[in-house]
């Protein structure tokens, strides 16, 4: 197979590419390096079946041209991250929404099959210790700028259920909770990366809010397994699945395992949200999947725990030369 990965210089993208090319496949990475970069990829250029392209999801010739010689798309392009999209709304709400759309309606032209990644960001503020896909999804108004990134999600959610519903476009749609390892930079708000840089560098480990909220993280190669599972299957077309780590844990035992594993003496201090995020800021006590469809579907179970995320990224950190700025 030849697979077009939007994004795929990306952190989940790239794993992904690595993935595909180690087990044969050919891999065309298109990714405008907004938060990706050369370094994620630069161990593929060696491998026959793998190109990169420097361009945007936004230039709809570019986009036709390369999918016309691949058989299915991996979208991953995307404004990501909480923290970046409500820095740069616009320019978010037009990468996530239109680039889909510009996806979307390529691949229905040449009947190419699409995985679109959502996030479970779309849940909002349903306060449910475990979210099912379909599960009423609450979230918040336009002044709560939070609430941007999770509505342009789900915005294309509703795109590909219609290409699916009125074009007959095979998609599945994908909404990955929290996916963690190696290359994940932590300059966007993500977790981990940060707690790990900080612990490093025995700098204060900051938990935002009270590190009371629950969270579970699922290593990123569960996700491309997941995620490739679902693509090559039939029975996936035109549904959604949560790919996550059913397993959750406060935010504050996350800190305190990370500063555990680094040998750290750093401090663990807490910041109000407001502080971090500005007012109006809302953050949710759950964020666990419900991951039983993808399970009875394509056998998805996560092989890897917490702890081998945190090693594997203490390790990425450590010998990268301590990368992701916090
Ligand atoms: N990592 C997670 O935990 C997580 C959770 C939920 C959803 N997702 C989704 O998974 C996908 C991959 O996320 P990631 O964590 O790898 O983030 P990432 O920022 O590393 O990857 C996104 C990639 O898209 C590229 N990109 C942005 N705008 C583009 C454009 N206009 N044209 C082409 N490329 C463009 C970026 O340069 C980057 O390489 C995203 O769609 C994200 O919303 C990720």
């Amino acid at each position: 197979m030849r697979y077009l990965i939007t994004g795929g210089a990306g952190f989940v993208g790239s794993h992904l590419a690595e993935y595909l090319i180690h087990r044969g496949d050919e891999v065309v990475v298109l990714d405008n390096l907004l938060t990706g970069s050369l370094e994620n990829i630069e161990h593929l250029h060696k491998s026959p079946g793998f190109r990169f392209v420097e361009g945007s999801v936004m230039d709809k010739n570019l986009v036709a041209e390369i999918m016309e010689k691949c058989d299915a798309v991996f979208h991953l392009a995307a404004a990501v991250g909480v923290k970046f999209v409500m820095e740069n709304l616009v320019t978010s709400i037009e990468i996530n929404v239109r680039g889909t759309e510009n996806v979307l309606s390529v691949a229905a032209e040449g009947g190419k099959k699409v995985l679109i990644t959502s996030s479970s960001e779309v849940f909002g503020k349903s306060n449910k210790a475990s979210f099912h896909e379909e599960d009423d999804l609450i979230i918040g108004p336009p002044h709560k700028v939070r609430w941007c990134y999770a509505t342009s999600k789900l915005l294309d959610e509703f795109l590909a259920m219609g290409y699916f519903l009125e074009k007959g476009l095979p998609v599945v749609i994908v909404r990955l909770f929290n996916v963690c390892g190696p290359r994940q930079t932590g300059r966007y708000g993500m977790v981990i990366p940060r707690f790990v840089k900080q612990a490093l560098n025995g700098e204060p480990i900051t938990v935002y809010g009270t590190g009371k909220q629950i969270r579970s993280f699922l290593h990123v190669k569960d996700a491309v397994v997941g995620m490739v599972g679902l693509m090559e299957e039939k029975r996936a077309e035109g549904m959604v699945f949560n790919i996550g780590n059913p397993q959750g844990i406060t935010i504050e035992a996350l800190a305190i395992k990370v500063k555990e594993l680094t040998g750290s003496s750093s401090p663990i201090v807490y910041i109000p949200y407001e502080e971090v995020y500005g007012p109006h800021f809302e953050d949710l006590i759950y964020r666990v999947p419900d991951v039983n469809r993808a399970k009875a579907v394509i056998g998805f179970q996560p092989k890897y725990s917490l702890e081998d995320i945190l090693k594997d990224t203490i390790s990425y950190i450590k010998e990268s030369g301590n990368p992701c700025s916090t």
